[in-house]
This record gives structure tokens, C-alpha cells and sequence, in this order.
């Protein structure tokens, strides 16, 4: 027995392979879930599908394009009858100080994280709400609690802290629908969204605030996404989990 047998979900942005999203999709399919892979290349999302296994799909969805959010959510739904799980997982980061952030920046990071939240919910919650029932975990992050300090810039931590009150305001709203949703907030976790840009000096300096004393791995996450998704965390609903390795605690 699965946590999430006959569950169907959704998890954006989720075809990275060392990323987040892809290890939370792997955990769900192992816990018996139905996973449709979103992201912006249509060719990796498909391929990290198949990687899971035969059952799930990989979908082309650019989060910041609302019709695009409509478009997918409505096929899955036609294909599985329901959409039980959505992860809003897609997210860029960009590490700037406050004086250099451009509009183009400032754009592109809260377009994703914030806006890609928003357009993707809005196009399942109708699904969720006829079902009356569904789980939507939103991922944030330590930055937004913190203050930045990890990687991301000023941007970043404003666009997360966005995803932290725009979750808290639609689990008040979904809660009689019986609609959960959640936030997490992981600490450094080795993926590739640093793109590169993360050095050495950087990696030491972050590690060295880590009580657990290791960056977190995608893993960590993904255990706490599944416990999110599923019915062990029924009651649970507006709250943020933190998967920093001590990195916050408060
Ligand atoms: N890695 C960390 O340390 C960390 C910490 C805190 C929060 N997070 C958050 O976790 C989430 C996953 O991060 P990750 O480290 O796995 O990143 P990643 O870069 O490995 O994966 C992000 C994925 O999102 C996709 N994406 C980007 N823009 C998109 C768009 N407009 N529409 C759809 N997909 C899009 C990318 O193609 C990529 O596959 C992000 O929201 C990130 O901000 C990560």
C-alpha cells in the first residue's frame, strides 16, 4: 500500500534531474501516484516521465503563461477524471544585489515563482474544490524567512515571501473545500539551479551555517512534499515546513 495510491499529481518545472521537483515526482510514483511532469521543454519533461515510469507524463507548461496553466490542467483532467496533487515547484533564482536588480530581473524571478504559483493553482483549485479535496504545496524557501543570505538575491527572498502569504491566504480560502495548502521551505540544497554560479568560497560559507553541517539533498524535500500531498498531514493546512537543516529555527 502506497500513501498515494490512485492519487493523480501535478509537480511543475519537475524535469531537472538533480532538481527538486524530479525527486518528488519519483517519490510519488513510488508511493503509487499518477505524475504529470510539467516544464518548459517538452522533450525533457517527457523523457524525465518515462524515467519514472510508464504511467506518468511529461507535459510542455511555461507556468508564467496562464492559458498555458489552463490548457494542461484541463487535458489531465480529461485524461485521470481529477487532479488530487499540485506541487508549484518551478522556480529560477538569481543571485544580485539590491542595487543590481533591473526590471527584466525583478520580472523573470517573481514572474515564475510568484505569478507560476498563482496561474497554476488557479487552474486546478476548480477541480479540487468539485472533488472537495485536494493538496497543493507550494515550495518557498529559507530566503524568504531569513531574509536572502543562501544564494538568491533580494528578488528572490520577496518572490518567496509572496509564495509564503499567497499560501497561507488560499489554504484560509480553500479550507472549506477541503482543499489543503502548504509551503516549504527548504535551506541550501544541491540542484542545479544555482546554474553554475556557485562557488566554492560560496559553498563553504553557507555549510558553515548549517547545524547539520551538509547542504540538504533533493531528497530531504521530496519526503517532506509526500507527507504534504498525502493524508498523514489531513489536518495540516496553511502551515510552512521548514528543510534547512537547522539552518532557521525559530
Ligand atoms: N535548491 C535549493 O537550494 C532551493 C532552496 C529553496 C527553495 N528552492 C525552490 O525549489 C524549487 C525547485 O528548485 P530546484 O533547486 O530543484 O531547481 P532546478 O533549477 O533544478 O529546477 C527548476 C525547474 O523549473 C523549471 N522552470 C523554470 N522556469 C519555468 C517556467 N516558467 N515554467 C515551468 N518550469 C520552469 C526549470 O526548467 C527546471 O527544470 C524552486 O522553486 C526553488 O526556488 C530551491
Amino acid at each position: 500500500m502506497g500513501l498515494l495510491d490512485n492519487k493523480f499529481a501535478i509537480i511543475t518545472g519537475a524535469a531537472s534531474a538533480r532538481g527538486l521537483g524530479k525527486a518528488t515526482a519519483k517519490l510519488f510514483a513510488e508511493h503509487g501516484a499518477t505524475v504529470a511532469i510539467l516544464d518548459l521543454d517538452e522533450a525533457a519533461a517527457k523523457a524525465a516521465a518515462a524515467d519514472i515510469g510508464e504511467r506518468h507524463v511529461g507535459l510542455a507548461c511555461n507556468v508564467t503563461d496562464k492559458a498555458a496553466c489552463d490548457a494542461v490542467a484541463a487535458e489531465l483532467k480529461a485524461k485521470w477524471g481529477r487532479i488530487d496533487i499540485l506541487v508549484n515547484n518551478a522556480g529560477i533564482t538569481q543571485p544580485l544585489k539590491i542595487m543590481d536588480i533591473a526590471a527584466a530581473n525583478y520580472d523573470a524571478v517573481l514572474d515564475v515563482n510568484l505569478r507560476g504559483t498563482l496561474y497554476m493553482s488557479q487552474a486546478v483549485i476548480p477541480a479540487m474544490r468539485e472533488q472537495k479535496s485536494g493538496s497543493i504545496v507550494n515550495l518557498s524557501s529559507v530566503s524568504a524567512q531569513r531574509g536572502g543570505g543562501i544564494f538568491g538575491g533580494p528578488h528572490y527572498s520577496a518572490a518567496k515571501a509572496g509564495v509564503l502569504g499567497l499560501s497561507k491566504a488560499m489554504a484560509r480560502e480553500l479550507a472549506p473545500a477541503n482543499v489543503r495548502v502548504n509551503a516549504i521551505c527548504p535551506g541550501f540544497i544541491a540542484t542545479d539551479i544555482t546554474g553554475g554560479k556557485l562557488t566554492p568560497d560560496m559553498l563553504t560559507s553557507i555549510v558553515e551555517g548549517i547545524p547539520m553541517g551538509r547542504a540538504g539533498e533533493a531528497s530531504d524535500v521530496a519526503g517532506c512534499a509526500l507527507f504534504l500531498a498525502s493524508d498523514l498531514s489531513a489536518y495540516c493546512t496553511g502551515t510552512e515546513v521548514d528543510v534547512n537543516g537547522g539552518s532557521l529555527i525559530h
